[in-house]
């Protein structure tokens, strides 16, 4: 199969297109025939080696994929043909190949309504929003909540799952991304280049930063007493608040097919809808990584590795 590999971490050229060997699913794994596979924040931070995730070397990069089982290995429950959808755990190898071997507690059933690229898109920054918004800062229907980074994958899942449950919802993102956020549910958008959301707004529930650096002093500052703060983007864990009457969380991601299936049911419920998604072929990997590491990409990239 082809697949793209990194021999040492470094910048986006380690990433090679290679001829390799299909991988041989092992008792409790499917093997995947990959359609679709996306790009995320953690796939440069994993490649560049600033994430202290353990790797083997070669290495195949990737967290979510769609596609259709091909073999299913013993004490499996999936049956060969079935369209599926999945988020690897870190440090496994990922999608960026046109097969995988993976544990079948991992894989779910593909939303019906999706094609495998819009399936790919939505795994990882579903999956992620859904822990964050409904697990973790348990949004409740009035409340109001700063999400930081509106047009990325992650926190465009979080506007729409926010929304849904009836919260205020404020975020932040360059003008030319204010029309997009907007159009996810978002009520108020700040210009983060222009203004600063610790001066705009004060009577936040909750936030939820999928940025860090900077903005980590907004997001605790927008909190009315009592308020919570999700962060994804640092490390693992929350960064300690900078007054005693707010809480600082960090969302524990785990990933499961009943967690997929949470996913699916708000996809397939037209609750969630689909970010914006830019395809590529395999063989533009580094291309991929350059736009993902310079953090403008609005809603998601997407491999799209086809038949
Ligand atoms: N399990 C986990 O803990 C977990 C899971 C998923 C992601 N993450 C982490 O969460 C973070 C977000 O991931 P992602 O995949 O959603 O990232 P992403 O899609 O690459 O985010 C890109 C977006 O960030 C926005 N942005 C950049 N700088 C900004 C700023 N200063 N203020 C506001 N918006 C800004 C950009 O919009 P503009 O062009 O408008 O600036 C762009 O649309 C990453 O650090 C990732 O590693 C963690």
């Amino acid at each position: 199969m082809k697949a793209v590999r990194m021999h040492a971490h470094g910048g986006p050229g380690v990433l090679v297109l290679e001829d390799v060997p299909d991988p041989v699913p092992a008792a409790g794994e499917v093997l995947v025939a990959i359609k679709a596979a996306s790009v995320n924040a953690a796939d440069w931070k994993v490649r560049s080696g600033i994430s202290p995730v353990p790797l083997v070397f070669p290495h195949i990069l990737g967290r979510d994929f769609s596609g259709v089982v091909e073999t299913a290995g013993p004490d499996t429950d999936m049956e060969r043909g079935t369209e599926v959808y999945a988020v690897c755990p870190p440090g496994m190898e990922g999608g960026y190949a046109e097969k995988i071997s993976i544990g079948a507690q991992y894989v779910a059933r593909k939303p019906e309504n999706l094609s495998h690229v819009e399936a790919a898109a939505i795994g990882l920054a579903a999956l992620t929003a859904l822990v964050t918004i409904e697990d973790t800062l348990k949004l409740k229907r009035g409340e109001k909540i700063l999400i930081q980074g509106g047009a990325g994958g992650v926190a465009g899942m979080a506007i729409q799952l926010a929304h849904h449950l009836g919260a205020e919802v404020v975020t932040t993102a360059r003008a030319e991304n204010h029309a997009y956020v907007r159009g996810l549910g978002a009520d108020q958008v700040i210009d983060y280049t222009e203004e600063d959301p610790a001066v705009l707004v004060g009577d936040c529930d909750a936030a939820f930063d999928t940025v860090g650096g900077a903005c980590i002093a907004q997001s605790f500052a927008v909190l009315t007493p009592g308020g919570r703060a999700a962060f994804i983007a640092g490390g693992a864990d929350a960064p300690i608040p900078p007054r005693e009457d707010v809480t600082a969380l960090r969302p524990a991601v785990n990933r499961s097919r009943a967690l997929m299936d949470r996913v699916t049911a708000y996809v397939e419920a037209g609750i969630l809808r689909l970010p914006e998604i830019t395809t590529m072929p395999l063989s533009a990997a580094v291309h991929a990584h350059e736009l993902s590491e310079a953090k403008h990409v609005r809603g998601k990239l997407v491999f799209d590795i086809g038949d």
